[in-house]
């Protein structure tokens, strides 16, 4: 396990890696730092060490970068603006479950909006500390480090199509989404869906850890690779008084 700083020091020496490889070798309307952000956070993820498997990594996800990062930033910048419009209303605190790097941060600052963010990955948490976060808890979804209901809105993006992989138990994250938030409390769950994930299995998730959805959005059609379409989807909910 590797010792905090070294973790960090492996994502700056990733970012520079990635930051050197697509320097100039994107279109103008991408963001160079959000990119290089993203893909080293998902670089350092997959693979631990810096070895042949992190090369290969670094890679495959400049590559990735190279093909997507336009079509990828117009469909964040939609996302964005859905959850805008969604937490505008929202006294908060808001939940973030499965958080990340703290990707939605400059959101909920732009709406003076207080949150907190759940994340397991130790990279994570150690980023968004970094960044001047302080309301961050290492913790998986499945085990909300909170008493019932102090939240009025949570946030889980990106997080329940890994529901087939070991570590995501995709109805038992709802379960503890729902006793955190206050009764009527706002849901708001972001998930691309395709063959892998459907929204009909995602909306019965939903309604199965008691909530009841208001309304779904597909706000971006992506062409992952040569027949494989997902569709990036939010679907807006209420939790159901008990
Ligand atoms: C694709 S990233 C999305 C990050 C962030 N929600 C966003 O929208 O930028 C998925 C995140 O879920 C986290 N994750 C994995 N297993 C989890 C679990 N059991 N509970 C909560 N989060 C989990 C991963 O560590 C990763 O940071």
């Amino acid at each position: 396990m590797p010792r905090p700083s070294d973790e960090l020091d492996r994502y700056d020496l990733t970012c520079h890696r990635l930051r050197e490889a697509l320097l100039g070798q994107l279109p103008a309307s991408v963001d160079l730092v959000a990119t290089v952000t993203a893909h080293a956070y998902w670089v350092c993820v997959a693979v631990s060490g810096d070895g042949t498997a992190w090369e290969e990594a670094l890679r495959d996800y400049t590559a990735l970068a190279q093909q997507r990062a336009a079509a990828e930033g117009e469909a964040e910048r939609r996302e964005i603006a859905l959850l805008q419009q969604e937490l505008a209303q929202t006294p908060g605190p808001v939940l973030d479950v499965g958080a990340g790097w703290g990707r939605l941060a400059s959101l909920y600052e732009s709406l003076a909006l207080p949150a907190v963010y759940v994340e397991p990955a130790a990279l994570g948490t150690q980023l968004m500390r970094r960044s001047g976060l302080n309301r961050v808890a290492q913790s998986v979804g499945e085990a909300l480090p909170f008493a019932d209901g102090p939240f009025s809105a949570a946030i889980i993006g990106w997080v329940l199509h890994h529901g087939a992989a070991p570590d995501v138990d995709a109805p038992a994250i709802l379960i503890q989404a729902a006793r955190v938030l206050a009764p009527g409390g706002k849901l708001l769950s972001i998930e691309p869906l395709g063959e892998k994930f459907s929204q009909t299995e995602w909306t019965s998730l939903l309604r199965e850890a008691g909530f009841h959805v208001n309304r779904v959005e597909w706000f971006f059609t992506s062409e992952s690779s040569p027949g494989a379409t997902e569709r990036y989807a939010l679907a807006v909910g209420a939790r159901c008084a008990d």
